[in-house]
């Protein structure tokens, strides 16, 4: 068992005098993370996301007990461990930086912290072993570090902290270092160490799609303060506020300026340009139970849920400035609706024309449903499917 819980948590770093950043500030000092809610499940896999500076790697340090909690209660499995030393909370650490001794053998290295523990002899080969199996380097357990590429150097420090078993494993930005494609392949690594230890994940990345494929929840932070907590499908679908909509999600949502406006049967419609757009039932329902009201908005649509058609009726035109063929799809950016859009389209369109026969200077139409539509607060960002006080 190995549940974590944060209750208010809260860290503030003394004034540096210089920095201006959007960190909320007071005569105390400077507030790096406010008021920070979350109770982790056993075994659940918990991604800490956002741009840099807004608090993730002191979350987790402070978690780690390497950093001090300035306000607020940390439970590991019931037991407030605020003023627990590190090595007594049961936890491991990997960072970016490998951080391997660069003297000692890959098994060596792995063995240090159980030494350090005075494990049994027979019991510290055992978990080595076991580690190096589950992580493809048993190979190289007689190499130094420096004889490792850099994938698999982070797999011997992922060893290092696994072989002890721990009840909570911490990763701040365990795949920054490498490159694209090692990264991928180390992403799937970490899916499937995961489905083979019985540990809880705390995860920091600023990649939003290390986020969306490794966690079972994703906490999108800005500014030491939480923007949402949600599933990958949930903060996708219904993203919080605007930070949210457009952060997540590669390439970005569009936004737009529109009306939301109800009509005589009570129902939502979105106003933009000439077209109207009916918000889908879900999405009523929604904005019906957080009160929304008539208002100027902004819209949100993501790239690969606008369709592109013949000319018609109720939709826009833009003219197409740049054209990206991706292979199965292709990106348009298009100049619509005062400002520039992109569109993800299927390469395989069955309906309107064919992307790829579409050229730069043309103009074309596209629309998107009722289901798809994101609107937000033009004064707060706020997602109006959520209530103010949500
Ligand atoms: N020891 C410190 N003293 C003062 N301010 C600090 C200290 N450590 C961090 N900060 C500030 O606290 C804020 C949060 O820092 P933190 O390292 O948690 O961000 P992060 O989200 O991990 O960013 P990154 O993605 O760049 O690693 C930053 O504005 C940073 O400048
Ligand atoms: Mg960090």
């Amino acid at each position: 068992m190995s549940e974590v819980s944060l209750q208010h948590i809260e860290k503030v770093y003394p004034h540096s005098g210089k920095k201006k950043s959007n960190l909320k500030v007071t005569d105390e000092g400077v507030l790096a993370v406010q008021d920070f809610n979350l109770n982790i499940r056993d075994r659940e896999f918990i991604v800490l996301v956002g741009p840099s500076g807004c608090g993730k790697s002191t979350t987790l340090r402070m978690v780690a007990g390497l950093e001090e909690i300035t306000r607020g209660e940390l439970y590991i499995d019931g037991k407030l461990v605020n003023d627990v030393e590190p090595k007594d909370r049961d936890i491991a650490m990997v960072f970016q930086s490998y951080a391997l001794y660069p003297h000692m053998t890959v098994r060596g290295n792995m063995e240090f912290p159980l030494k350090l523990r005075k494990m049994p002899k027979e019991e510290i080969e055992r978990r080595v072993n076991q580690a190096a199996e589950i992580l493809g380097i048993t190979e190289y357990l007689d190499r130094k570090p420096k004889a490792l590429s850099g994938g698999q150097r982070q797999r011997v420090a992922i060893g290092r902290a696994i072989v002890r078993e721990p009840k909570i494993l911490l990763m701040d930005e365990p795949l920054s270092n490498l490159d694209a494609k090692l990264r991928n392949q180390m992403r799937a690594e970490i899916i499937k160490l995961r489905q083979r230890i019985n540990t809880t994940f705390l995860y920091v990345t600023h990649d939003q799609t290390e986020a969306m494929t490794l966690g079972d929840r994703i906490v999108i932070m800005k500014d030491g303060v939480i923007q949402q907590i949600g599933t990958p499908q949930e903060v996708f679908d219904h993203p919080s506020n605007l930070f949210v909509a457009g952060f997540i999600g590669v390439p970005q949502m569009n936004f737009y300026d529109a009306e939301l406006a109800l009509d005589r049967d009570g129902r939502y419609v979105v106003h933009m340009e000439n077209v109207q757009i009916i918000p889908s039932e879900e999405k009523q329902e929604r904005l019906r139970s957080a009160g929304a009201t008539s208002q100027s908005i902004t819209l949100g649509v993501r790239p690969e849920h606008i369709a592109l058609l013949g000319d018609g009726d109720n939709m826009f035109h833009g003219v197409v400035e740049v054209t990206e063929m991706m292979g199965s799809v292709v990106h348009l950016h298009v100049n619509a609706c005062g400002r520039d859009s992109i569109i993800v389209a299927q390469t395989a369109n069955l309906e309107g024309p064919t992307p790829v026969t579409v050229k730069v200077g043309n103009t074309i139409s596209f629309i998107f449903g009722g289901n798809v539509i994101h609107l937000f607060s033009k004064e707060t960002g706020r997602n109006l499917e959520y209530s103010e006080h949500a």
